[in-house]
């Protein structure tokens, strides 16, 4: 059996129901997140739960429940769904009502859906590196917001997949901005370079992380916008998120990067962040 939450109740997955007038499904309107659990434990569970606290106040809708009781809600469905290395996903609409692009009124709650999947590490990519195109981020403005709505990250994905590469490196004429479902950094010189978090971009909890243990490590980094020219002259390129972790992207539109292989640094970032997961959810 597997067991989902919808509206604040564990179910069975097949007698869970949301309504077609839903506002998630009828206009994206909702926020969510996705949380890697590694050996039945969150890992940053409750950095990703207060984004998507804050998410959610960005399109002034207030969430039922704090940080710390949906933290406890995930660990509940975990532990029902035996789930050992995968991941947890969560979303909040802003509810069910007649369908109005005005928000409803104040007594309509909003709707509460998540699940647990299965998700292995992707091992093998991380060690060999991945592909990625290039293209136009077609997206709206508020990037920092993990909306439901995801046609622009969908489109640039799909490009992605249908030329074989893993990710869509998406840019704003010349300035490079994010990937379709990752944040991306460059490596030039020993520097780490990466988007700052603003309108822009997705604020990674993995990027946040690498950051850090950065900031531990005394590893140099400048968080600004960077070119296309500079991620074509980059040694070394990697996608960071909660499902690939560190991941070395060793070719962009049909150009090696560096020398084609995962870098050093990347390769010292993973190990790090890998000590990182260790110390939170024991040996994976
Ligand atoms: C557009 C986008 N940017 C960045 C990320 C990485 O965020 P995180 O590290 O919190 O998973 C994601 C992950 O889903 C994403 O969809």
């Amino acid at each position: 059996m597997e067991y989902v939450i919808v509206d604040g109740e564990v179910l069975d997955r097949t007698e869970a129901k949301v309504d077609i007038e839903d506002r998630g499904y009828q206009f994206g309107d909702g926020v969510y997140e996705v949380i890697r659990v590694y050996n039945g434990k969150m890992f940053t569970g409750i950095e990703h739960l207060k984004r998507l606290a804050e998410s959610a106040e960005k399109i002034r809708m207030k969430l039922p429940y704090s940080p710390e009781e949906l933290l406890s809600r995930m660990e509940e469905l975990i532990s029902k769904n035996e789930l050992d290395t995968g991941t947890v996903y969560m979303q909040f609409t802003r509810g069910t009502s007649p369908r109005n692009h005005v928000f409803p009124g104040g007594n309509v709650a909003p709707t509460f859906v998540a699940y647990t999947r299965k998700v292995a590490r992707p091992v093998d990519p991380m060690e060999k590196g991945v592909r990625a195109i290039l293209d136009e981020d077609i997206r709206w403005l508020r990037c920092d917001i993990k909306s439901l709505n995801l046609l622009g990250n969908l489109l640039s994905k799909q490009k992605a997949a249908e030329a074989g590469c893993f990710e869509a490196i998406l840019h704003r004429g010349e300035t490079v901005t994010e990937g379709s479902h990752s944040n991306i950094s460059i490596v030039k010189d020993g520097v780490i370079i990466t988007h700052q978090a603003d309108n822009h971009i997705l604020n990674g909890i993995t990027r946040q992380k690498v950051l850090e243990i950065c900031r531990n490590e005394g590893i140099p980094f400048e968080e600004r916008a960077y070119t296309l020219d500079e991620l074509s002259s980059a040694d070394e390129v990697f996608s960071s998120g909660t499902t690939v972790e560190v991941m070395p992207v060793v070719e962009v539109a049909g150009k090696p990067v560096g020398n084609g292989q995962p870098g050093t640094v990347t390769r010292k970032l993973q190990t790090l962040f890998k000590t990182e997961i260790e110390r939170q959810c024991g040996n994976i």
